[in-house]
């Protein structure tokens, strides 16, 4: 059976470790996520976008879920929503089996509005009393993600604000998240800290102008009881960066956030790291090669599988990382 992000996490907290919540779209992501919990004894988040919903479909997600739970009945699992964009979201990713909804009223239901304080109090506050009621945990988020050296919101995927924003903006404030988390009563709360999702993150070596572990600082000694999550924490490390590249693919020179930063962000109450990015660019990386290097096949098996074992070994690598590994 699938349990709540609450358990989860609460054991994370009194554990001091962090969970990676990886982004999942289809069996071969289950798959490698799944093998490296198994090989490293790990409890596991798995988390769909509305986009991997409308790719997979509910019902094949739920079972594809369902099936990782039969096949390792060891391992607890929780099935996350990630980024609900509005309560009728979160509804129908409970009815479909979800254990934990995140609403995401930092923007309007358009995705890339930056909403008002007060809207996100109320959309985040009406989906705790649904979700709770129903045993479901919520994860809300405060603060608009985006990069602080340019001011530019997160909208590598289409999904964030578009225009540029002031570094109030971009860093979640301390006060104002106690707040939110006492009037919405949200199991975990994202926090915006200098990271964005995609690909694209900084174009240096991140420092702490860029990457402001310390407000993850400050926001933990108002809320020391509190789950943080950081969301865009993929760390785009070169060598999936050189695979990608070395077999035609096009890259820019990019740098995302180190494991050794996240790895200081987990005494001070991040429980849930979210990675999309690093799992895509595995798989992606690893099929190209495959077309490149064996153009006579068309075996899908032949290339899938390759692709799964380094999914599966970047997955390995978080768990340890983030000492994970060992608390299933
Ligand atoms: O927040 C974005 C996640 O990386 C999921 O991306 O909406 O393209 O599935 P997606
Ligand atoms: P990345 O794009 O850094 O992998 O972040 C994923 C994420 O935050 C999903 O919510
Ligand atoms: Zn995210």
């Amino acid at each position: 059976a699938l349990i709540t992000m609450r358990q989860l996490l609460d054991h994370a907290a009194e554990n001091n470790y962090a969970l990676p919540a990886f982004n999942v779209n289809n069996l071969e992501y289950i798959q490698a996520v799944m093998r490296a919990a198994d090989a490293t004894d790990s409890p596991v988040i798995l988390q769909a976008s509305r986009g991997a919903r409308a790719y997979a479909g509910d019902a094949f997600l739920r079972h594809l879920i369902l099936g990782a739970a039969e096949e390792y009945p060891h391992i607890p699992i929780c099935l996350h929503l990630d980024h609900g964009d509005q309560p009728s979201t979160c509804i129908s990713a409970i009815t479909n089996g979800f254990t934990s909804v995140m609403m995401d009223g930092s923007l309007l239901a358009d995705g890339k509005t930056v909403a008002s304080y007060e809207y996100n109090v109320d959309v985040t506050a009406e989906v705790v009393k649904i979700a709770h009621a129903a045993g479901v945990s919520v994860e809300g988020e405060l603060g608009c993600l985006g990069n602080l050296e340019t001011g530019a919101g997160d909208k590598e995927d289409g999904h964030g604000f578009e225009g540029k924003l002031s570094r109030e903006e971009l860093l979640t404030d301390p006060d104002q998240a106690l707040d939110f988390v006492s009037k919405t009563g949200v199991d975990a709360l994202a926090v915006a800290i200098g990271t964005s999702h995609g690909a694209y993150k900084f174009t240096r070596e991140p420092d702490g102008e860029i990457l402001s572990i310390e407000t993850i600082a400050k926001i933990n000694k108002r809320l020391p009881n509190t789950h943080l999550v950081m969301h865009g924490s993929s760390s785009v490390p070169k060598n999936l960066q050189d695979l990608f590249n070395a077999y035609g693919g096009k890259m820019k020179p990019t740098w995302g956030v180190p494991v050794s930063e996240i790895q200081k962000a987990i005494p001070l109450g991040v429980r849930k790291v979210n990675i999309d990015t690093d799992l895509r660019l595995a798989m992606t990386g690893t099929i190209r090669k495959n077309f490149s290097e064996n153009p006579e096949n068309f075996d899908p098996r032949n290339y899938l599988k390759p692709a799964t074992a380094l999914m599966t070994e970047v997955c390995k690598e978080r768990f340890e990382a983030f000492r994970t590994a060992g608390k299933a």
